[in-house]
């Protein structure tokens, strides 16, 4: 149950006369993080009575959830306020703006200053009073900040609506410790905080519950995961493996230097947690990984690969690659690719170097030139591009379990699905899949899709 809920329902019941029926909608940048506490957000918007409307012209309150990991995530957000104001002009709407690019003062004044008509500043620490922030706007039609600027407590309870009806995030612990150098996000989410057990596992139950089949565990580094004394990551992933229902557990990100040997042996043990380890990896250069404080050296990251793959059968990877981090020459380039072409990743996440104001790596003065970066990028992209169709080829003859999630976008004729290791594949179905997990034989493969047969026909 919620702190001071009493406050809080006579403060709902005042909001919800007014706003009842409503339409609001929530525009979410970033990582998986912010889409689960959009979700939250999104569940106190309708517990006032609002309903949710994709068309941004008819909202009555538009909310941005933003992200400030690169650069083009701010521009982006930007970009977006310009289009606002006129949609405020003409229809009155409430502007609300939170997230990590709220943590920075610099960005907060920006905000202030360019785009007065904002009604709500809120940060990332902040997101349970956003009900109350909402009635201070409207009700009291007050310009609102609510930024907090410390570590944060962990809320439990809010009320939460879920994008999906078959597969949740669930983030079980906030914040980061590792300081990596080009990287601002402990600066805006603060310390490790993890979710007690029982919560998390709560959480999972009640999902299954309503039907759920696959829980995404969320967190910045989530095998640093300390629920209590003896009880980390791996104690976690075996008592989530528990639960009934629950086909199918992910989780991201975990940090290769907190890869424990406890954890691999819970990985490898969990017959539902699928054996796709999103394993950042950053850059293939030693030197460059001791640069980002990363903790682990080129040939550390291969063996930890090599070692899940002993242990581990059929285990797959994907990863994070920035390109272009101060002081990356062409050999530290090189060692990046040595790496994508012995591990076979199944996806790779590129991004090109952005500097962050306040981060160790913005002050180092051997930046790279903008050019230099994208043509690294590109090179790396073809690599990877050029290496699916043969990663593709071991899944061809194989029989594949896959979670299906309707009918295909791009052929209305076809149903699409992800196998364990998060490849599409497109069969021909039937409604009555959707949601469930078949067995598909893969008949062929098409670069970014796979194409299966049910296993029956
Ligand atoms: N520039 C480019 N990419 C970054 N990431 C984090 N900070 C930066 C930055 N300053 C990437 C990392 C991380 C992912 C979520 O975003 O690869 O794993
Ligand atoms: Fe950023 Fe590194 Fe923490 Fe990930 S582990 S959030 S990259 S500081």
């Amino acid at each position: 149950m919620r702190k001071g809920l009493i406050m809080e329902n006579e403060l709902i019941r005042r909001i919800k006369e007014q706003q009842n029926g409503k339409k609001y909608t929530i525009l979410t940048m970033g990582c998986q993080l912010n889409e689960n506490d959009s979700e939250k957000i999104a569940g106190m918007i309708e517990e006032i009575g609002y309903n949710m409307t994709k068309k941004i012209g008819e909202a009555d309150l538009i909310v941005i959830n933003t992200c400030c990991v690169r650069e083009n995530a701010e521009e982006r957000v930007f970009g977006k306020l310009g289009e606002l104001k006129k949609i405020k002009e003409q229809n009155g709407t409430i502007i609300a703006i939170g997230g990590c690019m709220m943590q920075e003062e610099v960005m907060r004044n920006k905000i202030k200053k360019s785009y007065p008509f904002v009604d709500i500043i809120f940060g990332t620490h902040t997101i349970h009073r956003f009900q109350k922030d909402l009635y201070q706007a409207i009700v009291e039609k007050q310009k609102i900040q609510d930024i907090l600027d410390i570590n944060g407590e962990i809320h439990e309870g809010l009320p939460i609506k879920r994008k999906h009806s078959k597969q949740a995030s669930v983030t079980i612990m906030y914040g980061c410790n590792n300081f990596c150098s080009y990287c601002i996000v402990p600066y805006v989410r603060g310390r490790e905080r993890s979710r007690k057990p029982e919560n998390i596992i709560n959480e999972v139950e009640r999902l299954a519950k309503e039907g759920y089949v696959e829980v995404t565990l969320l967190g910045q580094n989530v095998n640093s995961y300390k629920g209590r004394e003896n009880y980390g990551f791996a104690e976690l992933l075996r008592d989530i493996n528990k639960i009934k229902g629950i086909e199918r557990i992910r989780f991201v990100s975990p940090h290769p230097k907190d890869f424990t040997d406890n954890v691999i042996q819970a990985i490898k043990e969990g017959e539902h947690i699928c054996k796709l380890i999103h394993l950042p990896l950053q850059s293939g250069s030693s030197k460059i990984l001791k640069e980002m404080n990363r903790n682990y050296t080129k040939e550390q990251y291969i063996e930890l690969v090599e070692k899940m793959k002993n242990q581990i059968p059929n285990v797959t990877f994907s990863t994070d690659i920035i390109v272009g981090f101060p002081g990356e020459t062409e050999e530290d380039f090189e060692d990046t690719l040595d790496i994508v072409k012995k591990v076979n990743f199944e996806q790779i996440y590129m991004f090109i170097y952005s500097r962050r104001s306040g981060t160790k790596a913005d002050k180092m003065d051997n930046q790279i030139p903008e050019d230099i970066k994208h043509k690294r990028f590109e090179l790396l992209k073809s690599l990877f591009e050029k290496k699916i169709p043969e990663n593709n080829l071991k899944y061809v003859g194989s029989i594949q379990r896959v979670l299906v999630e309707g009918i295909s976008k791009n052929n209305s004729k076809m149903y699409t699905g992800r196998t364990e290791s998060n490849k599409v594949v497109n069969f021909e179905g039937k409604e009555e899949y959707v949601g469930k997990i078949v067995d598909l034989k893969i008949i062929a493969e098409h670069t970014w899709y796979l194409e299966g047969k049910l296993k029956d026909n």
